[in-house]
């Protein structure tokens, strides 16, 4: 498989909850670049089912999370989030597969 790096600048303000999801159409990470947030995991895309969180601080990169390719070129995660505990700025890293790559 190969792929297409991409990089997403995101903001959050403190005390931001930025949606439980489990679905990427690419593989994903994240750099902390000002402020601390947390990465979550959860069982459920339920907020109360919280499993996991990674303190993310300037210049953390979290470890790639699990993931499983779908047959139509998706990713499926374990249910998570970031979380801005204070005024935030982080990078998404971002791994596109070319179309026709996927084995
Ligand atoms: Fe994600």
């Amino acid at each position: 498989m190969t792929f297409a790096a991409k990089a997403n600048l995101w903001f959050a303000p403190e005390a931001t909850d930025c949606l439980i999801h489990n679905l990427h159409p690419f593989i994903e990470t994240h750099v902390q670049i000002m402020g601390v947030g947390r990465m979550q995991k959860f069982q459920t895309q339920q907020r109360e089912t919280l499993t996991e969180e990674i303190l993310m601080a300037p210049g953390f990169a979290q470890p790639f999370f699990d993931c499983t390719s779908d047959s139509i070129g998706g990713f499926l995660y374990p249910w998570h989030q970031y979380y801005a505990d204070t005024d935030c700025m982080w990078l998404a890293l971002e791994l596109h597969p070319f179309a026709g790559s996927h084995d």
